[in-house]
């Protein structure tokens, strides 16, 4: 079953009814301010961190789910509505939610009254704009009263949902004409505010909730808008909102424009307050006068709008598959662009005040993002870098706004630092930019004369550093698989599964991580080669070869790779086990990273994932799942059979898979497993899935699970990132190398002919690939013999003549 319908042309998802299984989401901002929305126009905004700097309020965990929000109140008589239907819930007579490319718009009519809100926020401002349009198609004149709305929190989320006996007391606004200003704690350390306008003059105003809602009042219903009136509240305490109140009569046919404008305002210590000791409003004025028109407004929406296609233009499919085009060219770049904005921090899921920036998961970010936009990618590498010690181990996380590691949390987590070398990698292949490699960064703030090359250096000497007893790397608190806490030992409610302890076993060790050396071991060495330094370069290429050699003689179980070696250095992830007998990880990791090749453990390890893994919607993680807790294993085993670690489709893993399946050539498989994850292809199962059926969610549960094919975290996960690169490179082969782009397709036999357009270090390259059964390339109708296309400096434009 499904709830709307793709739009390609417009590149949006257009949802045709408010009861969506769960609030659909999309994400407004590609800078600094950035709003979450829902389909019935839930969400909220904040500034950079979604914890510190917090705009408007949002109750997570509510009845029901999706409270609080961008909410506009029509009143027409006896009649009250929202065009994106909530909080009222009046039947509306028509109603159309169309998430784009970081805007969403609301189409919704009423008794001939139609309203259509544009919500978004125009690039490089920090405001989020909402034109609201409403036409009467009555043949009476209509006197509307329109409400808009917003509910402030106290900028910390976290103090302002626990910290009652102080917040009651400290809510400030400012009232003009068009706006409330919200000016909490601006008296004393902040110097920043927030402000809610409309460009007309407002007939009435509140800024109090509990005037505005009434006793007992909600925002189902607020006595306001029942009774057609405003009361003019000045918060002071309590909880500041902007609620402003016009009054129209529209003729018949007549259309009337709104623009509302949620901005946000840092002063400049010394310009806090005017000359004459006021808050000094003057950078708001500034913001508002950039959009107070419909005109200006619609101007900025443009704005944004060839932004993102001048973007999407950077990576463009045509294949015989419009689904798979339409994953290809918009969804899953768009879902790679959310996933770098916001690592881990704010969705629906991720409530904003919990984690940070996660390391690894910000690292492989880049992975899919990095043909977007390289710079960007270039300055959050050196920020990631920076979290990193001497000895090449990293903190877990950081924060956005202070770019400091989070010591709650610490380090220990073996696998991070490889993964500054998988992004840093991507980035040269990407751009040929080797400057980053001298960019001088210091270890944890400590020796400022260390480069970025350092860096790398360090993280692969640590993992050749920390080896158990079987030269296989030593996994610490956990490795990509978080819940795999093979020396934490958590006995308790309530103790972190990770943190509780790290009882240095010496001797868990991790495959995965071992993959992951193999992989980008190799990668580090080509990039010595280029540098010229050699000696380094085949000391880490020798070492690879080790990890090759301790893998297959202690990394093997038979049929599949081992997943690991527990503090008592038993087994995990074999046929040995009673459950858990095979994991996905290392099976994807090892083969991708072309271990094993010559004994043909891939082509092996990929049967057997087959046989156990596979299920309608992906490979699950793990089989059989956990059905009691394991103290030796951690919190993978606390998860119900069939949900997150434990077994379920944890998505990020299965383009692992995909990768790997095309590095032992079978295409089809490849193909295959994309189609049960990629979200087009699901589409007509929504009602089981139950997520957005436009981007990947993090997990759908697995076969022992009772609600088997259920997605929940959708959104941020790594699975965008590494679903492009198998989209891009391993599939449609598509390989930015250091030494240019590569060509090396490894298309399902349906596709006879695809063309790809491609623009890489500045040149453009049209790339057409026939199926004729015989391979050759042309460039530019000159063969060639190499699938590495030669860089010819000066050249724009590659035409490239590929059959296969
Ligand atoms: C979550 C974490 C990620 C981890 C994964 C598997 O997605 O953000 O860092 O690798 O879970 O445990
Ligand atoms: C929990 C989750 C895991 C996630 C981790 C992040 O362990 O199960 O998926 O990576 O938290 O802190």
């Amino acid at each position: 079953m499904k709830y709307g319908h793709f739009d390609d042309i417009n590149m949006e998802y257009v949802i045709n009814t408010p009861y969506t299984p769960l609030p659909w989401i999309n994400y407004l901002g590609e800078n600094d301010m950035f709003g979450i929305i829902s389909n019935t126009c839930g969400g909220y905004s904040f500034y950079k961190d979604a914890k510190l700097l917090r705009i408007t309020r949002y109750r997570y965990n509510n009845v029901p789910r999706d409270m609080g929000g961008r909410y506009y109140y029509i009143k027409d008589g006896d009649s009250i509505w929202n065009p994106g239907f909530m909080p009222t819930k009046t039947p509306l007579d028509s109603y159309e939610c169309r998430h784009g490319l970081n805007y969403s718009s609301f189409d919704s009519s009423k008794n001939q009254v139609e309203a259509k809100l544009t919500c978004f926020i125009p690039l490089h401002t920090n405001a989020e704009v909402h034109i609201l349009k409403i036409s009467n198609h009555s043949k009476e004149e209509k006197k509307l009263s329109v409400y808009g709305t917003c509910e402030f929190c106290l900028y910390n989320a976290v103090d302002d949902s626990n910290n009652f006996q102080r917040n009651y007391n400290t809510g400030e606004v400012l009232i003009d004409d068009h706006s409330v200003y919200h000016v909490t704690e601006y008296r004393e350390r902040r110097n920043h505010f927030s402000f809610f306008y409309v460009n007309e003059k407002i007939s009435g105003f509140d800024s109090d909730l509990d005037t505005f809602i009434g006793p007992m009042g909600s925002w189902e219903m607020p006595k306001a808008v029942k009774e057609g009136k405003s009361f003019s509240s000045v918060a002071s305490g309590w909880s500041p909102i902007g609620a402003l109140r016009n009054d129209l009569v529209l003729k018949p046919g007549e259309e009337k424009t709104l623009v509302y404008v949620l901005g946000f305002v840092i002063n400049p210590y010394e310009e806090k307050y005017t000359k004459g000791g006021k808050i000094n409003l003057i950078r708001a004025k500034e913001l508002i006068k950039e959009v107070d028109s419909e005109k200006k407004a619609e101007d900025k929406l443009q704005e944004l709008k060839e932004y993102w296609k001048k973007l999407m233009n950077i990576f463009h499919v045509s294949t015989p598959d419009d689904k798979f085009d339409r994953q290809a060219n918009i969804w899953n770049q768009y879902q790679c662009m959310t996933t770098f904005q916001m690592s881990r921090s704010a969705s629906y899921y991720e409530s904003g005040i919990g984690r940070g920036m996660g390391f690894r998961d910000s690292c492989q970010d880049i992975l899919g993002f990095v043909h977007l936009i390289p710079d960007k990618s270039r300055e959050r590498i050196l920020d990631l870098a920076a979290i990193q010690s001497e000895d090449g181990s990293t903190y877990h996380q950081y924060q956005p706004l202070s770019k400091k590691g989070n010591a709650d949390i610490g380090g220990g987590f073996n696998d991070d630092p490889l993964w500054l070398v998988a992004c840093t990698s991507a980035y040269l292949k990407e751009t040929g930019d080797f400057s980053i490699l001298d960019e001088k960064c210091a270890f944890d703030g400590k020796s400022p004369d260390k480069t970025l090359f350092d860096h790398l250096k360090a993280s692969i000497f640590f993992t050749l550093d920390h080896k158990g007893p079987h030269g296989l790397p030593l996994i610490g608190r956990a490795d990509w698989n978080d819940c795999l806490n093979l020396n934490c030992f958590s006995k308790y409610p309530g103790e972190p599964f990770q943190t509780v302890s790290n009882y240095e076993s010496h001797k868990a060790e991790s495959i995965f991580i071992a993959g992951m050396f193999v992989k980008y071991g190799e990668e580090f060495s080509d990039i010595c080669f280029h540098l010229g330094k050699d000696e380094l370069g085949k000391d880490v290429k020798d070492q690879v070869e080790n990890m090759k050699k301790a893998v297959v003689n202690y990394g093997w179980d038979g049929e599949w790779f081992l997943r690991a070696y527990d503090a008592f250095e038993n087994k995990v992830g074999s046929k040995d086990c009673s459950e858990g007998k095979i994991f996905i990880e290392p099976q994807g990791f090892c083969t991708l990273a072309g271990i094993g090749e010559k004994e043909g453990l891939g082509k092996k390890s990929m049967a057997s994932v087959k046989k156990y893994l596979l299920d309608d919607y992906g490979v699950e993680l793990l089989s059989p799942c956990y059905k009691s807790y394991h103290l030796e294993l951690g919190e993978i085993s606390s998860y119900p059979p069939g949900y997150k670690e434990n077994g379920s489709v944890f998505t990020h893993t299965n383009p692992w898979v995909i990768i790997a399946e095309t590095k032992v050539d079978n295409n089809e498989e490849a193909y295959d497993l994309l189609k049960r994850i990629a979200p087009p292809y699901i589409e007509d199962k929504s009602e089981i899935r139950r997520a957005e059926p436009y981007v990947y969610c993090q997990t759908i549960a697995g076969r022992e699970a009772p609600h088997y094919g259920e997605g929940k975290n959708s959104f941020l996960t790594g699975t965008a990132s590494w679903s492009f690169v198998a989209i891009s490179q391993a599939i449609l082969g598509v390989v930015p190398t250091l030494d240019g782009l590569k060509l090396d397709p490894h298309l399902p036999e349906e596709f006879k002919e695809v063309k790809i357009k491609r623009i890489y270090r500045g040149s453009t390259y049209q790339i057409h690939i026939k199926r004729v059964g015989k391979k050759s390339i042309a460039v530019d109708g000159r063969p060639v013999d190499n699938n590495l296309i030669k860089i010819e400096p000066g050249k724009n434009t590659y035409n490239i003549e590929m059959t296969i």
